[in-house]
């Protein structure tokens, strides 16, 4: 038998029981609240996603990862979490939880939920007992308190600025009623930071580990993962001292940025992985870590989080030249550290893959500009989130021609090693909602960066599921994001079963995957046209992607699945191919 056909015939017990199950994993990321609503409140929730677990299971992935659905007030989507050990009320309780898990396991699909180390809410019972003990109490130390500059202590700390726009620290009223210390928030000002050299939040965070561990979790994927390690030792370097330096010719490359990327973290995930190998098969765990690609293998070594995000095709433009690099220097790096690599196109911090692409070329009317990103985010190429936040304007998006493309560059990642990371929504070719009225926008991106970042609500717009009702089948009342009018067309049920949707095209090509996958080898082949990538896996699997404007002819072989209709036989510009060459 071929190892391909061997392949195949691996059964989901055998899926579930092999420690390397992630390696070449397709992840599909839930946002809880936009999935699916089963009580119709507005809200999607727990019991609404095990609703869903026959339509997880058709459309043929190995593993969801859940968006947190923590106890929260919501002021950063649910990654301000009140308590870490428990389910949002507003999407149901530990039972709802361990429902959903055992329907999933049941079929097949393992389990990654998100931890949020880096800061909790304001509203977690240590941050209420910090605000109601005195300064330099064991309250206070579990965060990152100090007193204020100036005569009366009224000016921060430091002058820099936090993720979401505005000062990085808040000042707090003391007990007394007088005006007191400051709190360090890396994001916004309901998440403060927690003081990771406190023992007490590390044992903390073990104790959530093994929780979610012990009810059946397969892995972790881990927020902000390059936060935690600080070092704030007096004096605090000035705003425009970290930017100089950001932007130097070594930024912080040497692990010397006062809270980013910092070498110290890494002993918190030493820690993390002696737990996560108690567990048979080994709990798994993805770092997001936007940080110099020099860096990136620490986050993803076995002996730490075991493997890393890597952001850079999510970055690219829909470019030959760019996704040649950016796939051979991240398979390079993934074999040094021993990790397998992860691509991924969409998330829920980000614009859509499906209208970046539509955009004109240069990708930057899709980007960012969040200068406070830049300056607090450290080193060169590094803009501490790389956030696409910023709106397009509508009127440039070519909305075909990003669909197109979408197709054919998720076509393209779903052939290449290692996993797979996809954003619930984009299976059904959905772009970013861009006509979120003002009024109704949740992000704080957006409510602290005025006239600057319309923030990432538009990617966070609850599911279409069918064509019609009042929540187009997400849920029986109206969504807390209002959907579009366009959302009819690209509803689960308009798809389902259609030959050339996007949504069969997901399906055909995972399914397709898990047969064809062998090992993690990728061989580039020659096209001899610049706009022409074509790459093979052992097993006789061809891959061609056309980013050109003219039809090229394909390999010989048996095409089995194309992103859009072939010309003639041939591939047709914005297309790929999968050929499979027996050999
Ligand atoms: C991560 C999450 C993002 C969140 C931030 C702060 O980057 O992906 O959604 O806002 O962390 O927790």
């Amino acid at each position: 038998m071929s190892t391909s056909a061997a392949q195949a015939h691996r059964t989901d017990a055998d899926r579930m029981s092999d420690p390397n199950w992630w390696r070449q994993a397709a992840v599909y990321q839930i946002y809880p609240r936009s999935f699916h609503d089963a009580n119709g409140d507005g809200l999607g929730d727990i019991k609404g996603i095990t609703a869903k677990v026959p339509y997880l299971k058709e459309l043929g992935i190995d593993a969801v990862w859940l968006s947190p659905f923590y106890p929260s007030a919501l002021a950063d989507g649910g990654y301000d979490v009140d308590d870490y050990r428990n389910v949002d009320p507003k999407l149901g309780t530990l039972e709802d939880f361990d429902e959903m898990a055992a329907a999933l396991h049941e079929a097949g699909i393992k389990i990654v939920v998100d931890i949020v180390p880096n800061h909790s809410s304001d509203r977690h019972e240590w941050f209420k007992e910090a605000l109601a003990s005195p300064r330099g109490s064991a309250a206070r130390e579990r965060y990152i308190f100090r007193d204020g500059r100036g005569e009366n202590g009224e000016l921060p700390p430091s002058d820099w600025d936090s993720v979401f726009g505005g000062p990085i620290w808040d000042r707090i009223t003391e007990p007394d009623g007088t005006p007191g210390q400051w709190y360090l928030h890396i994001f916004a000002k309901e998440q403060p930071d927690f003081n990771w050299e406190n023992p007490e939040i590390r044992e903390d965070f073990l104790k959530t580990l093994r929780f979610w561990s012990d009810r059946g979790v397969d892995g972790f994927r881990i927020d902000v993962a390059h936060g935690m390690a600080k070092d704030l030792s007096e004096p605090l370097p000035m705003k425009a001292d970290l930017e100089a330096k950001a932007h130097g010719t070594d930024g912080f490359t040497d692990g010397s940025h006062p809270f980013w990327d910092r070498d110290e973290v890494h002993e918190v995930y030493a820690e993390w992985r002696k737990l996560f190998n108690e567990y048979n098969p080994p709990r798994t765990a993805v770092a997001e870590a936007w940080v110099h690609e020099s860096r990136r293998a620490r986050y993803a070594s076995p002996e730490g989080l075991g493997q890393a995000f890597n952001f850079d095709l999510l970055q690219s433009d829909f470019d030959a030249a760019s996704f040649k690099k950016i796939i051979t220097d991240n398979l390079v790096a993934a074999k040094e550290s021993g990790a397998s690599s992860t691509w991924v196109f969409s998330n829920h911090d980000v614009v859509r893959h499906a209208t970046r692409y539509g955009l004109p070329k240069g990708g930057s009317k899709a980007q960012g500009t969040n200068a406070a990103q830049d300056v607090t985010g450290g080193t060169k190429g590094q803009d501490g989130k790389g956030w696409l936040l910023a709106g397009a304007p509508a009127e440039e998006l070519d909305v075909e021609l990003g669909l197109r493309r979408a197709r054919a560059a998720t076509l393209l990642l779903l052939a290449l090693p290692g996993s797979a990371y996809l954003y619930q929504g984009e299976e059904l070719g959905l772009r970013e909602v861009s006509e979120i009225p003002d009024a109704e926008r949740q992000d704080p991106s957006f409510f602290r960066n005025p006239g600057v970042e319309i923030g990432r609500d538009g990617c966070r717009v609850p599911l279409p599921w069918t064509a019609e009702g009042p929540s187009f089948g997400f849920g029986a009342g109206a969504a807390h994001l209002p959907q579009p009018d366009w959302f009819a067309d690209y509803a689960v049920a308009r798809q389902d079963g259609v030959e050339g949707s996007t949504l069969e095209l997901y399906r055909e090509a995972l399914r397709l995957r898990s047969e064809l996958q062998t090992d993690e080898e990728l061989e580039w082949v020659e096209t001899g046209n610049q706009d022409v990538l074509h790459f093979s896996r052992p097993g006789g699997w061809h891959t061609v992607t056309n980013f050109g404007s003219n039809p090229v002819e394909l390999p010989e072989g048996n095409v089995v699945a194309a992103s859009g209709p072939l010309e003639d036989g041939k591939l047709p510009s914005d297309t790929t191919a999968w050929v499979v060459r027996s050999a």
